[in-house]
């Protein structure tokens, strides 16, 4: 049993989320031959060191919030080029939610550190994230059938998301304690509420992007396609192991270890 695996379907139990039991057993699966890295006691260690420094936890804050404003771009972007317009929506309502934590962050670097950054900075920080809201969002233009990416194209990055969405939600759990500790007393309840929120929404990314593999793999059994459920098999199982080593380059660098998103190649 895998420890990244076994958390991310507590945290789905959790929230009752809805994904299928295929889903989960392809998971156990990809994890288990491809340990991920994000999962090892080593990585935890390291991520507690550098936090304790106050300025490299500043600039790790900056960096999430960057990296949670470029995701929710590229994400949208995505988004048009997927026929399927369910999945569409879904992956939609992800770049939205990635948008809104782009400005969590920044509230918790202006919590955490009230006085230490400047004013012209911090208005800065605020247009790191694309401003997606339901109501509010770039119009969404149809692209020609060319543009339409094909559908395991679409499922390849689809089962991406899923598996840095899981490492996402890691990152997650291991930030928490951080955040609590550089919290004041009377900023500590806010805090914990901002960590419980973002846990919830990357439990619901993981979600969502399992529903879609699951989703996919029933639609391949209707045609009679067992093929279908080999590919996506093979496909979570190699995916699990290149984000693995992006992770594993990623980490080579200090100011990387704590992002909460890592840019699909
Ligand atoms: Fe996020
Ligand atoms: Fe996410």
């Amino acid at each position: 049993m895998n420890k990244v695996s076994e958390l991310a379907i507590d945290y789905l139990q959790r929230y009752n989320c809805q994904v299928s039991e295929d889903y989960k057993t392809l998971l156990r699966e990809a994890c288990n031959l491809n340990p991920p890295p994000h999962g090892k006691a080593w990585y935890g260690k390291l991520y507690r060191q550098y936090s304790r420094d106050a300025e490299w936890f500043a600039n790790s804050l900056i960096t999430n919030a960057t990296e949670e404003g470029n995701g929710a771009r590229e994400v949208w972007q995505f988004a048009n080029h997927i026929g399927n317009q369910q999945f569409a929506e879904l992956v939609r309502s992800h770049a939205i939610d990635e948008s809104r934590h782009s400005k969590m962050f920044v509230a918790l670097l202006n919590m955490i550190f009230p006085t230490k950054i400047e004013a012209d900075f911090r208005t800065e920080l605020q247009a790191l994230s694309p401003e997606y809201y339901h109501h509010k969002h770039p119009s969404i233009e149809p692209v020609s059938a060319e543009q339409v990416l094909d559908e395991k194209r679409v499922m390849d990055e689809i089962i991406q998301i899923n598996l840095l969405e899981i490492r996402a939600l890691i990152l997650q759990l291991l930030l928490r304690p951080v955040l609590q500790a550089y919290a004041t007393p009377e900023n500590l309840p806010r805090v914990t509420r901002m960590s419980d929120l973002l846990i919830y929404d990357e439990t619901k990314h993981i979600e969502y992007s399992g529903y879609c593999i699951g989703k996919y793999m029933e639609q391949g059994d209707a045609c009679g396609g067992r093929s279908l459920r080999t590919w996506v098999r093979e496909m979570m199982i190699y995916r699990q192991k290149t984000v693995n080593e992006m992770f594993l380059e990623d980490v080579e660098l200090e100011s990387s270890v704590g992002k909460t998103v890592l840019t699909t190649q």
